[in-house]
């Protein structure tokens, strides 16, 4: 798959080991920043990780910030973007599998790198169900998404 990852400054620490993870398990990136520890606001690399989902340049995202809360929260603002906060593997891949999440956001302050590696391996391993109950409430998801943002 064709991965994005960015982050602010809080989310900075874990970007070169994400990167270097996700190739290594096969996935082409796109490194959409930050490219250093300086102050930036998240909002602006939720919005270019949540932008090239939207657009179809990749396939999935995943944005880090300091706690990973403020980037969940600006990339649920995009119009086909369904992003999760994961701090387990669990839950990782089960809001790929049930609620069809394409982005997944981490918060470098909270999890050390080796949990955070183990989480994108969960998130990037797992596919949406065609089982019919969690098809049927995506569309939910989607027909509130259709109302609320046109
Ligand atoms: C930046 O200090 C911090 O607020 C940000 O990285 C993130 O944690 C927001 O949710």
């Amino acid at each position: 798959m064709r991965i994005a990852i960015a982050c602010d400054h809080g989310g900075f620490p874990l970007k070169k080991d994400i990167i270097e993870l996700v190739q290594c398990l096969g996935h082409e990136v796109v490194d959409l920043g930050t490219m250093d520890a300086t102050p930036v606001d998240y909002p602006d690399y939720a919005e270019k990780a949540g932008l090239a989902v939207q657009r179809g340049e990749v396939d999935r995202a995943i944005v880090v910030c300091g706690s990973g809360v403020g980037a969940c929260v600006a990339a649920n603002k995009i119009k086909g973007v369904y992003a999760a906060l994961s701090h387990d593997t669990y839950s990782a891949h089960q809001g790929v599998e049930h609620d069809n999440v394409n982005l997944l956001c981490l918060g470098a302050r909270i999890v050390g790198v080796e949990l955070a590696k183990e989480i994108v391996k969960a998130f990037l391993g797992a596919t949406f169900s065609q089982n019919e109950r969690f098809q049927r409430r995506f569309g939910k998801v989607k027909a509130i998404e259709q109302r609320q943002l046109g």
